[in-house]
């Protein structure tokens, strides 16, 4: 694991860009796999920019999500469709045939997580995998279980993290109560994991996943098995 702490946020976000953009750059037709939240605004935007100037091809870049509300549908503004396309796809020369993500409104749900399911595996190895982590240590939707589920699945979201996300809608009753997530072996699945975390809140949980015992129960502490793992957090 490589451990990189930084002064602020800006900072943050401009490291993680800079593997993503090397990665972009040296490997065209790169596979990458994103994550939501307000964690990697920053990350996107500064991808925004380097593409903005022209330092940037996405053309070919394929990309998978970890998540996706149950529910919502692409055109709902805290879905995580709109989200990625309000940060990154609507911004660049991605090719919207090359993005996936669960669909929130689909009719079946085990239909949908099949379908999901296959289509990583068609991908296969992403080259870099982007994650967040949840004020309970959730990684994508997996939220501390008794078990690591390994494939995508449709889960129903905890309390805490129904609180975390409530600030983003106007009333806490519109928090969806399920989301698709990609299983823990799909989200390991890739040569390098970044994992982003800022803010006072994420601070006990990230050391408890970096250091503590490796249990469901703190989903992100499965991270400590990956070969190539880039931490990238706040110095104080
Ligand atoms: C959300 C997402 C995760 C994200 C996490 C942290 O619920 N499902 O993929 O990493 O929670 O979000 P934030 O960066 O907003 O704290």
């Amino acid at each position: 694991m490589k451990l990189v702490e930084l002064n602020n946020y800006e900072e943050i976000s401009e490291y993680a860009a800079n593997i993503i953009a090397e990665e972009i750059k040296n490997n065209p037709d790169c596979k990458l796999g994103l994550a939501t939240g307000s964690t990697p605004v920053g990350l996107y935007k500064v991808l925004v920019d380097k593409y903005n100037k022209g330092e940037l091809d996405f053309s070919k870049v394929k990309t998978v999500n970890l998540d996706e509300y149950k529910g919502l549908s692409k055109e709902h503004e805290q879905s995580y469709f709109y989200y990625m396309n309000e940060h990154l796809f609507s911004k660049v020369n991605i090719n919207l045939e090359n993005v996936n993500l669960p669909n929130g409104l689909a009719e079946d749900e085990t239909e949908e997580c099949i379908r999901y399911g296959k289509m990583l595996k068609e991908v296969g190895e992403r080259d870099i995998q982007v994650l967040g982590i949840g004020e309970n240590g959730h990684i994508g939707f997996n939220e501390p279980d008794e078990i690591f589920t390994k494939r995508t699945h449709c889960i129903e979201l905890t309390e805490s993290t129904i609180n975390a996300n409530a600030r983003l809608f106007e009333h806490k009753e519109e928090v969806p109560k399920y989301a698709y997530t990609m299983g823990i072996k799909e989200i390991l699945n890739a040569k390098t994991i970044i994992l982003i975390a800022y803010g006072e809140k994420k601070k006990d949980i990230l050391k408890k996943s970096l250091n503590g015992e490796i249990t469901p129960a703190t989903p992100a502490s499965i991270l400590q098995l990956c070969k190539n793992l880039i931490v990238i957090t706040q110095s104080k």
